[in-house]
């Protein structure tokens, strides 16, 4: 810990009664007390619209709060130190005046003189506008002068449904926090093996040669979950999955496997790598999309409910569950080097995985083993089971020349036994504290993003047309098999 994270400290997530902050943002917050990562003055509140008192939110949030840094009897002591710096205010968002109430607990318990603060926005995007607004009327954000620390704000995803709504939102959060207070988070980039892309390919010098269109044939970024939306159609149903995960998440992914190396590990060098990634992505054509909307189907033995059958769904959605799109990156590195992605729910398994395929061979000279080796891969498992392999062809042992493919691989799991791979907001809350932005989105990268997407976004949205239907568990579309070039072994998580 740096001096500047000693300084007292009040982390206010806004929207404390919601998902993200009862499953992500408390546990996050309860792991780094244990690792004693917080400042040792710290409190953390909770605002939002749902009348709890502390007592009630703290039975809230200890439901997912976990033993992993404390494990044994340690556990039950160390939650109960957290809890007593737990608080919470009711109130509305776009309030002057709850926002006041919120602020005159904040000063009831925080010490005289300089403190920092954070405000965590865990609201739907269509509210983060006024809530900032509300906490700007009422002088919660400082203007950056020393003597009374710094105020930061950390805004989650989608940030818009757009370029335009996200300039629009852009301009009105900027009017109240200043742009280097603004931590656009995206927490892919916490997670582990994303944060290895950098090590991975420039501490190892066996891969950056490789690197390029001379040696890959393509890139596949694949997202899958076997969920539903239940809980969160609402949302979802505004958004649809290229906006919820491939205009932030997987395009995030590209940029760090496709950028140039960056100068030097600084947030302003990393970022603008990405941006100039990011600009070199030509807008994706209406050509290189296909989209699904899963149906009702059994799966795992069990009947399955189609999404239009979700209660905050309107039976006649046309929002995409599922998504395949080819993205071309026009630049030197990568010129007609596919790069394709598909996203969706609904589908058989939950994984992230990042495959990069080498070329064929351009000999013979193994095709009378009656064997004709497989492309190279080197395919990134991003979750779950954490780790990378390289699958490679290789003699059978025996008297006879016969070939076959394994895989050289890393598993973390066996590899990083002793380690705790920490959840991705962890590290991500650990940086807005010492106020490090390397793994946070800069205006210019999220303009460069929407970029990408937005004119086949509205593209679709002129469309009478109702995507594809595919069954819950899959497989997805036809038309997106066939997008993917996906053959049969190169499918989905493997
Ligand atoms: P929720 O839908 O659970 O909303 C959070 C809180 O905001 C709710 O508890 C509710 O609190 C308040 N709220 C909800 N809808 C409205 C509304 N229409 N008007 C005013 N207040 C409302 O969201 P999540 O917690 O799931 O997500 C928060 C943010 O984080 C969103 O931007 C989401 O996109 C993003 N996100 C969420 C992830 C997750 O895993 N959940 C993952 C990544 C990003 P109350 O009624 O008490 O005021
Ligand atoms: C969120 C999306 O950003 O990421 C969700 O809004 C998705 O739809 C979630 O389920 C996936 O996160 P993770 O960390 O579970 O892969």
């Amino acid at each position: 810990m740096t001096d500047a994270n000693q300084d007292p400290l009040s982390l206010v997530v806004i929207g404390a009664s919601g998902d993200l902050a009862r499953r992500k943002i408390f546990p996050a917050l309860f792991s780094l007390y244990c690792q004693r990562a917080l400042p040792d003055d710290v409190r953390l509140f909770g605002f939002a619209r749902t009348d709890l008192d502390d007592a009630a939110f703290r039975r809230r949030i200890t439901e997912h709060l976990t033993c992993r840094y404390a494990p044994g009897a340690s556990c039950a002591e160390e939650m109960e130190a957290f809890l007593a710096r737990c608080h919470y205010v009711t109130g509305e968002y776009g309030s002057t005046d709850s926002i006041l109430d919120l602020y005159q607990r904040m000063r009831q318990l925080e010490p005289r003189g300089k403190v920092n603060r954070l405000y965590y926005l865990a609201i739907p995007p269509s509210i983060f506008v006024t809530t900032a607004e509300s906490l700007g009327n009422a002088g919660l954000v400082s203007c950056g002068e020393e003597s009374q620390g710094w105020s930061r704000v950390v805004v989650e995803k989608p940030f818009g449904r757009d370029r335009p709504s996200s300039d629009e939102l852009a301009l009105a959060l900027g009017q109240v926090f200043q742009e280097p207070d603004i931590f656009r988070i995206d927490h892919y980039l916490g997670k582990e093996v994303i944060q290895n892309l950098l090590v991975l390919r420039f501490a190892n010098s066996v891969f950056e040669p490789q690197w390029n269109r001379q040696h890959l044939a393509s890139v596949q970024v694949t997202w899958a979950e076997n969920l539903t939306l239940a809980g969160r159609a609402g949302y979802f149903d505004r958004y649809g999955i290229i906006r919820d995960v491939m205009q932030n998440h997987l395009l995030q992914m590209v940029a760090l496997l496709a950028m140039e190396p960056p100068d030097e590990l600084e947030a302003s060098a990393i970022r603008r790598e990405k941006v100039r990634l990011l600009r070199s992505i030509a807008p994706v054509s209406r050509a290189d999309l296909v989209t699904g909307q899963f149906v009702a189907a059994e799966w795992d033995g069990r009947q399955v409910p189609g999404y239009t059958e979700d209660p905050a769904v309107p039976d006649d959605s046309r929002t995409e569950t599922y998504a395949a799109a080819v993205l071309r990156i026009d630049n030197a590195r990568w010129q007609g080097v596919p790069f394709f992605m598909s996203a969706g729910k609904g589908l058989d398994s939950r994984c992230t995985t990042l495959r990069l395929r080498f070329h064929p061979l351009a000999h013979r000279l193994f095709d009378r083993s009656g064997h004709r080796p497989a492309p190279n891969e080197l395919v990134i498992r991003v979750q779950p089971d954490e780790g990378m392999h390289l699958s490679l062809t290789t003699k059978l042992p025996g008297l006879e020349l016969k070939l076959a493919e394994r895989k050289l691989d890393l598993s973390y799991g066996d590899a990083f036994r002793d380690h705790i791979i920490p959840d991705a907001y962890e590290g991500l809350l650990l940086e807005v504290m010492r106020g490090d932005r390397s793994l946070f989105l800069s205006g210019e990268e999220l303009a460069a993003s929407w970029d990408v997407f937005t004119p086949v976004l509205h593209a679709l949205e002129s469309e009478s047309a109702a995507p594809e239907g595919y069954p819950f568990g899959g497989p997805p579309p036809a038309a997106a098999l066939r997008l993917l070039q996906w053959a049969e072994d190169a499918r989905g998580c493997g």
